[in-house]
């Protein structure tokens, strides 16, 4: 019996990976977080499933469900939205289940930041310009950020940056990036990306907090914020520069992977 932890996308159905959908498929207990993952995933659930939304449990309920479906030997497919490296609460379940010697394994999912860049058609890392993207939040109820972790620090670095869990106090996130990024630097916010009813607001950081009221009541949006969301004056990657020697494509008298040698 295995625990499978299953990345389950940011909301379109069809944004699961095959393995993800294949392990829920195979398993007779789904254990899902039904606040942010779409119910037609369910679908590829064993018609005779034993389904469980925990989004009303607390950590010992939903480690007593796999616990009781380890006793009967049965596969337990658990899944959480978007990508499980962030956010998801998995740790706290991984390491329950080590105590117990539960076996499990994990799966990647498509995380919001990456459903977030492809609604906005944004490669959010440029030649020249920006190469680095922060994944980030700000404070909540449930977690408070460590102290180095400012919004001010990261923004002093330029990067670009994706700010979770974070649209309902956009004002302050205007605030405190207005100081580094300046108030016309492109900004984005993306509600729901992948889901029927996305909301796309392309802003700047002066005009954060007044893009947030597009959808004020709804929480699940990502905030975007760098210079790369619009830009066009950027250089070209020398990977694909004509000249550029590299192992795939040998250049020039004297190339550094001779034709030959690719699988070496
Ligand atoms: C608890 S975190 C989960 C993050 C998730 N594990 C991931 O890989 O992206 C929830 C936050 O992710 C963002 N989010 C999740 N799904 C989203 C979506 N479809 N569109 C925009 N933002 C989303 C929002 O900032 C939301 O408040």
């Amino acid at each position: 019996m295995t625990v499978h932890f299953i990345g389950a996308g940011p909301g379109a159905a069809d944004l699961i990976t095959v393995r993800g959908r294949d392990l829920l498929a195979s398993c007779p207990v789904c254990l899902y977080a039904g606040s942010l993952v779409p119910a037609q995933l369910l679908a590829h659930c064993p018609k005779d499933a034993r389904l469980v939304n925990t989004a009303p449990l607390s950590l010992e309920e939903i480690v007593a469900e796999m616990q009781a479906a380890y006793a009967q030997g049965q596969d337990v497919a658990r899944l959480h939205s978007g990508d499980l490296s962030i956010w998801s609460a998995m740790g706290e379940q991984l390491r329950s289940l080590r105590e117990l010697g539960i076996p499990y394994t994990v799966t990647p999912g498509v995380p919001a930041f990456s459903a977030v860049a492809a609604a906005l058609e944004a490669e959010l890392t440029l030649p020249g310009s920006c190469q680095s993207v922060v994944l980030t939040r700000t404070s909540g109820r449930a977690s408070s950020m460590p102290s180095g972790e400012t919004l001010a620090a990261f923004a002093a670095t330029g990067a670009v940056l994706a700010i979770h869990l974070s649209v309902h106090v956009a004002e302050e996130v205007q605030q405190e990036l207005a100081k580094h990024y300046g108030a016309v630097c492109p900004a984005a916010i993306v509600w729901r990306a992948s889901w029927p009813d996305e909301l796309i607001v392309r802003t700047r950081v002066g005009e954060l907090a007044a893009a947030a009221q597009s959808n004020a009541l709804q929480r699940s949006a990502l905030i975007l914020v760098g210079p790369t969301l619009s830009q066009q004056d950027f250089g070209l990657s020398r990977l694909y520069a004509h000249d550029y020697d590299r192992r795939y494509r040998p250049r020039g008298d004297e190339p550094r992977f001779p034709a030959g040698t690719e699988g070496a």
